[in-house]
């Protein structure tokens, strides 16, 4: 059995669409470290691993169904980022522009029949759900914050002693 020939082309645009978005908080995160701002620049880095994570993961379905993999030109980041708000504003505008391509892949492989595929998404729809959200919240914190970006790191912080206090208690 093989993967659908629509649906196998549309990962394969995804998975440019994630080697993209992995770039583009490389590029956030260079930005910040070079600022000063380690906690920022930390942020950004997970999210790009992240990222790079989404790609590999369309292409180890891709290999797995016996398609074909091709990974387009990936389009070159945006170095322009003045202030955490412009970061926050580009992330969140992406990954919701990622949902509406996730949400179309999704749609593709049921009309297709490709059911496997299908199931596979199901992961992506919750990953996406949680940066959609984890943008929102860096984006209203960042707008409260203003010119004082070290409030955000220290929000950052904060975000991170709790995320290791859950760990901890296995939660
Ligand atoms: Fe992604
Ligand atoms: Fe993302």
């Amino acid at each position: 059995m093989q993967i659908n020939q629509a649906v196998n082309k549309a990962i394969n645009k995804q998975i440019g669409m994630e080697f993209g978005a992995y770039l583009q908080y490389l590029t956030i995160s260079t930005h910040f470290d070079v600022e000063g701002l380690s906690e920022l620049a930390e942020f950004f880095k997970l999210q790009a691993e992240d990222e790079r994570d989404h790609a590999e993961r369309f292409i180890n379905h891709v290999v797995a169904f016996n398609g074909k993999l091709e990974i387009p030109t990936i389009e070159a980041p945006s170095s322009e980022v003045k202030s955490v708000e412009e970061a926050a504003q580009l992330s969140l505008d992406w990954e919701m522009k990622v949902t509406e391509e996730i949400n179309a892949l999704l749609k593709l492989s049921v009309d297709q029949g490709d059911h496997i595929t299908e199931n596979f998404l199901s992961w992506f729809l919750d990953e996406q759900l949680e940066e959609l959200s984890t943008m929102n919240k860096l984006l209203k914190v960042a707008r409260r914050a203003g010119d004082n970006e070290l409030a955000v790191e220290e929000f950052l912080v904060r975000q991170r002693g709790k995320q290791s206090d859950a760990t901890n208690s296995g939660a």
